[in-house]
């Protein structure tokens, strides 16, 4: 009897201790809701690009830091709405094999971009779906 009853009193409040400070962590580096293009970016690209932009050595360019989607920022929803297939340099490495067009609507590329902002180029800009449609009006093909 005494031994159930120190469980109680000392066991329980640091399993609560333990459930709170997990859930805390949790909250501060995934934050409250998951952001609306992860989905789709794990779903579209993160078979090819990887979950955490890392590419695939030669063949998949990175995402994470690529000098070459940063610097062509503006070009983005273009090469997923038409697909990719020229070289390109990206971070130093040369690629050449297409990205083919994704089907995707101006919303989800709006997020999938503002996904790849923070996660991928360190950047907290955030861009728009009318910005998307602007953007597609220009695109070259
Ligand atoms: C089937 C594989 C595949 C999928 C799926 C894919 N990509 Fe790509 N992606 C590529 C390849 C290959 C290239 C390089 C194209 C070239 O060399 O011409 C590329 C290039 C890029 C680039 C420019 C190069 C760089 O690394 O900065 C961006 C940005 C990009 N992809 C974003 C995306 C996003 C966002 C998605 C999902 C919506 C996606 N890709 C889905 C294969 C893929």
């Amino acid at each position: 009897m005494e031994l159930e009853k120190k469980i109680i009193r000392y066991v329980a409040p640091a399993f609560i201790f333990v459930i709170v400070a997990i859930f805390i962590y949790n909250l501060a580096s995934h934050g409250w809701i998951p952001h609306p293009g992860k989905s789709t970016y794990q779903v579209q690209c993160a078979q090819c690009h990887g979950d955490k932009g890392e590419g695939i050595r030669v063949l998949i360019p990175p995402l994470k830091s690529s000098d070459f989607a940063i610097q062509n920022f503006d070009s983005i929803p273009c090469w997923l709405r038409h697909g990719i297939s020229h070289e390109i340099v990206v971070n130093g490495q040369s690629f050449n094999q297409p990205m083919y067009p994704i089907k995707l609507d101006d919303i989800q590329v709006a997020n999938v971009i503002n996904y790849m902002n923070k996660e991928f180029f360190h950047s907290d800009k955030e861009i728009s779906s009318a910005w998307v449609r602007e953007r597609w009006k220009h695109c070259e093909q």
